[in-house]
């Protein structure tokens, strides 16, 4: 069975600002989820709210999806895998998982302490680190990131700081794999035209705030960059940048360090 990947602030039509008042804030709602889900094996949703869009909704299985359950792009992805790997917010493990059984060696870093508990106790060599404060040696062949996985740099302001990271991660002739969304389609009027404020932010940036059972986590950027802007920043930032990858508005690209 394949899962369809329309979660995680893909796929909403643009609507109104929603609340999350009134509800108590802790800060590891998919931390949580993914422990609740490994020992109940009872299905829930986790909810994203958006300032910009409709709630969006992550069926919790989709974190523990199994290779044969994994759009084709990310099956890609895996197998464009080399040596000593770096999955960056790897969530519940599951491209790590794959790449272990595949003989690969890979190291796995969460921001949650809960995904990282979880990862553990299933054999992933894994930390709770924030990308940000990785220590910038080169040492990895590969950084993998899916599952909109350029949404780590926060914005477009910030894109070019996260992919110099990303490229002082890389040895020489490494590769960063990642994917994203080109957004434009939510800002799509009934007559062909697009709704953007042009005096605004870049229309893939993007402010979330995640929800599961009573438990909210802070607010947290994501961006959304379409591939051209994306390879501009790539190129800019030394990297050979290809799309390999594309269904929809979905793409994935790989990012080669010279
Ligand atoms: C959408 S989930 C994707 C999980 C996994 N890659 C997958 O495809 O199932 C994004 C993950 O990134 C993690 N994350 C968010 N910001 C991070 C950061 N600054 N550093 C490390 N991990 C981060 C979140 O905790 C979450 O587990």
């Amino acid at each position: 069975m394949i899962l369809r990947m329309t979660t995680l602030m893909t796929t909403s039509a643009i609507t109104t600002n929603m609340t999350t008042k009134n509800l108590h804030q802790t800060v590891d709602p998919i931390g949580q989820a993914i422990l609740d889900f490994a020992a109940k094996k009872k299905p829930f949703d986790i909810i994203v709210s958006s300032d910009l869009c409709d709630d969006d909704i992550i069926p919790i299985e989709v974190l523990f999806r199994s290779e044969d359950q994994m759009p084709e792009l990310e099956l890609v992805a895996l197998d464009l895998c080399k040596g000593l790997i770096l999955d960056i917010g790897a969530g519940a493990g599951v491209h790590s998982i794959a790449l272990q059984e595949r003989g690969l060696k890979i190291k796995a870093i969460d921001i949650s302490p809960g995904a990282v508990a979880y990862m553990r106790k299933n054999n992933i060599d894994a930390q709770q680190i924030d990308v940000y404060h990785l220590e910038q040696s080169a040492s990895f062949d590969t950084v993998l990131s899916l599952m909109n996985g350029l949404g780590l740099a926060k914005d477009l302001e910030n894109l070019n700081f996260f992919l110099e990271k990303i490229y002082n991660l890389l040895k020489p002739g490494g590769r960063f794999i990642a994917d994203s969304t080109d957004v434009k389609y939510l800002y799509e009027e009934n007559d062909g035209s697009y709704w953007m404020d042009l005096n605004g932010s870049y229309y893939g940036d993007f402010k979330f705030v995640m929800k599961y059972n009573k438990i909210i986590g802070p607010e947290f950027q994501w961006l959304y960059v379409d591939y051209d802007t994306l390879h501009k920043h790539a190129t800019a930032c030394g990297f050979k940048c290809r799309r390999v990858f594309n269904i929809d508005e979905n793409y994935l690209a790989v990012l080669e360090k010279p």
